[in-house]
């Protein structure tokens, strides 16, 4: 394998930067799956949605006649609770030693900036759930009302509609029917012109208009492919110079650090930001055993469960939605004015309770 890395090594040892293609197998080792694996892959899993195809929960014209499918999917896919894999993090370390040129992702999941990656570095061609939109007027519904929405089933199924005119609400991901963002295409004519180094990984590059984008590719650029399967033009079109490594993304990218000599560099990056993201997913936590009146370790839990009630209630997108929706907000607002309360109270008496014991042992 080692002979295999040789020319990848060494274009980076020059300098040479890379664009990476990426697809949804970079994220099959964080816990979601592929969408064409047989078996383990989305659409092969999607029986009990009752799809007239599997990818109609995709599909633009399927959705506008019944939304329900892809909502039922949206709440498993949601971002939040997903850790970026070692490949995501492999990108973080490209980009912090100049390396890194561009990342071209279908994937939706965003774990290319949880690792780390700058949005300016990052395409996504398929869309994201960063902003939402009515399919029919367009409104634009904040993802922080899109998920009170999602989650308030004994409205419209939750189902998010339109404020203005009842229409269905959608994130902002490509939908087969749907023409892909300008800035792929943008950024792709200016990218194109000269690439040294196309990684493509976790991808069957069977969707256009990306799977056609690897084939763009100069003649001079050295092409590595990085998938369980051989795929695409480097199925099609093989070049003599293509690097094909037909390994787990994960392998290759803990492979490529070991080369590099990153290996630590890669190992300590993760363990940071594993331990920083476990923190946050505590304080998640907390506010749950808080709900269900849970007693144990209570102060400390308390003060982080308010700490992030209080960074929530005085984000701006928290006062943008309050001040777009305020009926909707103002209730979840009211619930967690209440648990912000309780908690500080709990603490307070906590506290006084301390004291107390202090002055009885004098
Ligand atoms: P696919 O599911 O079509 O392909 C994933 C590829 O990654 C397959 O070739 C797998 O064998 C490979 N793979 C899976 N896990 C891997 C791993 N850990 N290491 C290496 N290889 C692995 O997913 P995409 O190519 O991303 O579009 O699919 C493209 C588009 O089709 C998606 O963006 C989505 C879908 O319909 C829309 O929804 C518009």
């Amino acid at each position: 394998m080692d002979s295999k890395l040789k020319p990848l090594v060494e274009a980076l040892q020059q300098g040479k930067k890379a664009v990476f293609f990426l697809g949804a197998g970079v994220s099959t080792s964080c816990g979601i799956p592929d969408f064409r694996s047989p078996k383990t892959g989305l659409y092969a899993q999607l029986e009990r949605l009752n799809l007239p195809y599997p990818e109609a929960v995709f599909d633009i014209d399927y959705f506008r006649d019944d939304p329900r499918a892809f909502y039922a999917l949206c709440h498993e896919l949601y971002p939040g609770k997903f850790f970026p894999s070692p490949f995501h993090f492999l990108l973080r370390l490209f980009q912090e030693k100049d390396l890194l040129q561009r990342v071209y992702t279908q994937n939706i999941d965003t774990l290319e900036q949880l690792a780390g990656v700058d949005a300016s570095n990052i395409i996504a061609a398929h869309g994201s759930f960063a902003d939402n939109h009515c399919i029919d007027c367009k409104e634009r519904m904040l993802p922080e009302q899109l998920k009170i929405h999602m989650h308030e089933k004994t409205v419209n199924d939750g189902i998010p509609t339109c404020t203005k005119c009842s229409g269905y609400v959608k994130p902002d991901i490509v939908f087969f029917g749907e023409g892909l963002p300008i800035e792929f295409f943008d950024r792709w004519d200016e990218d194109s012109e000269a690439i040294d180094v196309a990684i493509v990984a976790g991808t069957s590059l069977t969707v256009y208009p990306f799977a056609g984008l690897p084939a763009e590719c100069d003649k001079k650029c050295l092409r590595v492919l990085i998938n369980n399967e051989v795929v695409g033009d480097f199925k099609l079109n093989k070049r003599k110079s293509d690097v094909i490594l037909k390994k787990s993304c994960d392998e290759m990218a803990l492979a490529i650090a070991r080369q590099m000599g990153w290996e630590q560099e890669l190992e300590e990056l993760i363990k940071g930001e594993k331990d920083k993201f476990e923190g946050k997913s505590k304080k998640t936590e907390a506010v749950e055993v808080d709900e269900k009146g849970g007693k144990e370790e209570k102060p400390k839990k308390m003060e982080e469960a308010v700490t992030e009630s209080t960074e929530l209630l005085d984000s701006q997108a928290f006062e943008d939605a309050v001040e777009e929706q305020p009926a909707d907000v103002m209730s979840a607002t009211a619930k967690k004015a209440e648990k912000v309360a309780a908690a500080i109270k709990e603490v307070e008496e906590e506290k006084e309770l301390e004291e107390d014991l202090k002055k009885l042992s004098i």
